[in-house]
């Protein structure tokens, strides 16, 4: 299998890469050596002008040649970086994916595995998503990540649990395919894995947080013998993304084979989305929340989330007006569409809804009205009100899945950082649920762009382009380097529904932060985020294997 064929070619900028070309002939080496690296090619800017090439891979290494045009632009706005996300050819591969997702939970679900002979069963395979209970966003990630990582590996997926309890137990139901470590540990008992088959019950234990410990680039993970996997500190989109530069082609391929190729953006499917379809649901309370908003009639048209931090600023707010609607627009939604506002500031929901109101009907779940039976004992706030904000943490959830519940999309707005990953997690879950819709409600299966997600930047967060927006979680870090052009105005641009894990695409450039981190992972990243391949593959010769594992004694 070979990605690269009939691959758009994106020429890019700039005449530094005039160096590049010196690499060429290591590249086109490099290349022969791992096909599934595509990653070598230079590339210009030709502003838009993308060229078309159904080369292979192979041919990569002769975009060298082209002189950078004299036209070509040295950066683009977020609205410019978006058009990749615009239109909607990704349903295909989403498809594609849900396809491979479902038949993995029937091939590895738990109502197969548990009743296979001892002997198989003994050397069956798993991989445990744990998480804490902090952030929503960054702890469904660990989950949804070792899900992923679960397909890749062809394993069953063990979600952990804490004190015999469900992470986020009151609120998400998880589907009975998946495994719990109290089952695992009967079952191994049961069968006699241990005293027939002499297989202690281990797990391998690997830290994406310790990037010099991390296997994540450099092992082939399927050959891992151990009967438990455990990825840890995978709390973003971009960890399970890294084996898609992993040195073993086998992992590689089973990274594409769920992500897609990161160098021709707006194909990635929806992955997270996808996931969370299947592995996640309300629980009874939390729905019949979510219903009493929604009160019988229509699910609401667009969801706008809005984290702030406490912060009223009158500039965000006129941003986000203007971002929704331009998402009004963009999907030529009836007069007075309705519309859900989420926020971790609610006093800001009240000074919006207004504004709203005169181009749309507003929905929001005040939870002060709202008399449900469980919500009574719970605390009223709790420990991570940086990040849950005042209202009580239940209303967050209620707020996820109501948002998610969108037809036709989500906007992002936010006080420092766009594109959360509570906000990722809604756009994806939303997508996930709109394409089921498409597929069982009618059979518009191949109108892609019936669903988007926007970003809303008010201007002063782009004084100096995206360099703010730090962290591996916030969906534009990957276009945070220089290629970002300063002193923005206000933008609403479409956003990728997978966050992006590398540098691959057009306008995509890493800060130096990034690039310094990276290389504690072992990767040279180029000024515009190219991976050198070669000088991994050294790193990765010369460094000793670390193997940390834990014995379950039953
Ligand atoms: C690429 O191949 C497709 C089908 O094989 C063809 O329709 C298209 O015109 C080709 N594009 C170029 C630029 O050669
Ligand atoms: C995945 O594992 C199952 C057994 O659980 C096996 O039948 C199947 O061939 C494996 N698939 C791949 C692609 O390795
Ligand atoms: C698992 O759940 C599905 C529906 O969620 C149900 O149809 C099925 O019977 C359940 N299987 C087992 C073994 O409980
Ligand atoms: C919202 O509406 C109020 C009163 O209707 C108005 O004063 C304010 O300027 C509006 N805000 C924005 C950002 O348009
Ligand atoms: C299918 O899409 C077309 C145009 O996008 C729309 O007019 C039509 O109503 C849709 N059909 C259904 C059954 O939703
Ligand atoms: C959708 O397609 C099916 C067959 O694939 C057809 O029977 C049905 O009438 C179609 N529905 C609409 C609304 O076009
Ligand atoms: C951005 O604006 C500031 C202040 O208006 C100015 O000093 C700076 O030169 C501008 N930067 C660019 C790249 O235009």
């Amino acid at each position: 299998m070979r990605y690269g064929g009939g691959r758009r070619r994106r020429m890019l900028l700039q005449p530094f890469l005039v160096l590049c070309a010196t690499v060429t002939g290591v590249g086109l080496l490099m290349l022969a050596l791992r096909p599934l690296d595509p990653q070598i090619s230079v590339k210009y800017a030709r502003d838009y002008d993308f060229i078309d090439s159904n080369t292979s891979a192979f041919d990569v290494g002769w975009a060298v040649e082209e002189k950078p045009p004299p036209t070509a632009k040295p950066c683009a706005t977020v609205e410019e970086m978006g058009k990749d996300f615009e239109s909607g050819f990704v349903v295909k591969e989403t498809l594609r994916v849900r396809s491979i997702i479902e038949k993995h939970f029937v091939l590895n679900g738990a109502s197969r595995v548990r009743d296979l002979p001892p002997d198989e069963f003994c050397n069956h395979g798993f991989v445990l998503g744990k998480t804490a209970e902090a952030g929503f966003g960054n702890e469904m990630y660990k989950i949804l990540s070792a899900a992923a990582l679960s397909i890749m590996l062809n394993r069953s997926l063990i979600i952990g649990q804490t004190r015999s309890k469900y992470p986020f137990e009151e609120y998400i139901s998880y589907p009975n395919f998946t495994f719990t470590m109290k089952e695992i540990k009967h079952l191994w008992r049961q069968n006699g894995c241990e005293s027939k088959y002499g297989r202690r019950l281990v797990m391998r234990t690997d830290d994406f947080e310790k990037p010099s410990h991390t296997n994540v680039l450099c092992s082939n993970w399927k050959e891992w013998e151990q009967p438990i996997i455990w990825f840890q500190g995978t709390n973003d989109a971009v960890a399970s993304q890294f084996f898609l530069k992993n040195v073993h082609s086998q992992m590689r391929i089973a990274a594409f084979d769920l992500f897609g190729d990161p160098q021709v953006l707006g194909s990635q499917p929806n992955v997270f989305g996808e996931l969370m379809r299947v592995l996640i649901s309300p629980s009874p309370d939390v729905e019949a929340a979510v219903n009493w908003v929604i009160d019988g009639k229509e699910n609401p048209d667009i969801s706008l989330h809005m984290r702030m931090q406490i912060n009223r600023p009158v500039r965000a707010v006129q941003a986000a007006l203007h971002c929704l609607r331009k998402a009004v627009e963009s999907r030529h939604l009836m007069s007075r569409p309705k519309v859900v506002v989420v926020s971790d500031t609610p006093s800001l929901i009240k000074s919006i809804v207004p504004n709203i109101s005169e181009f749309a009907e507003v929905l929001h779940f005040d939870y002060e009205k709202y008399k449900g039976k469980m919500f009574d004992g719970l605390p009223k706030s709790d420990f991570r009100e940086k990040d849950w904000g005042p209202a009580p943490r239940w209303v967050a959830f209620v707020d996820f899945f109501l948002a998610s519940r969108a037809r036709h999309g989500v906007v992002s707005v936010a006080h420092r950082r766009v594109g959360t990953t509570y906000a990722q997690l809604i756009a994806a879950l939303a997508a996930a649920h709109n394409l089921a819709d498409n597929n069982n409600n009618n059979n518009n299966t191949t109108s892609g762009s019936s669903f988007s997600f926007f970003s809303s930047f008010q201007s002063n967060l782009l004084t100096d382009g995206l360099k703010n927006q730090v962290g591996w979680g916030h969906v534009w870090n990957r276009y945070a380097g220089p290629l970002s052009c300063s002193n923005q105005s206000n933008q609403c641009a479409f956003t990728p529904l997978l966050p992006p894990a590398w540098w691959d695409g057009l306008w995509q450039s890493p800060i130096p932060r990034d690039t310094k981190r990276l290389a504690f992972y072992g990767v040279q990243l180029s000024g515009f985020g190219n991976v050198d391949t070669y000088s991994l593959q050294n790193y990765c010769n010369s460094r000793k294997t670390i193997v940390k594992t834990l014995t379950f004694n039953l």
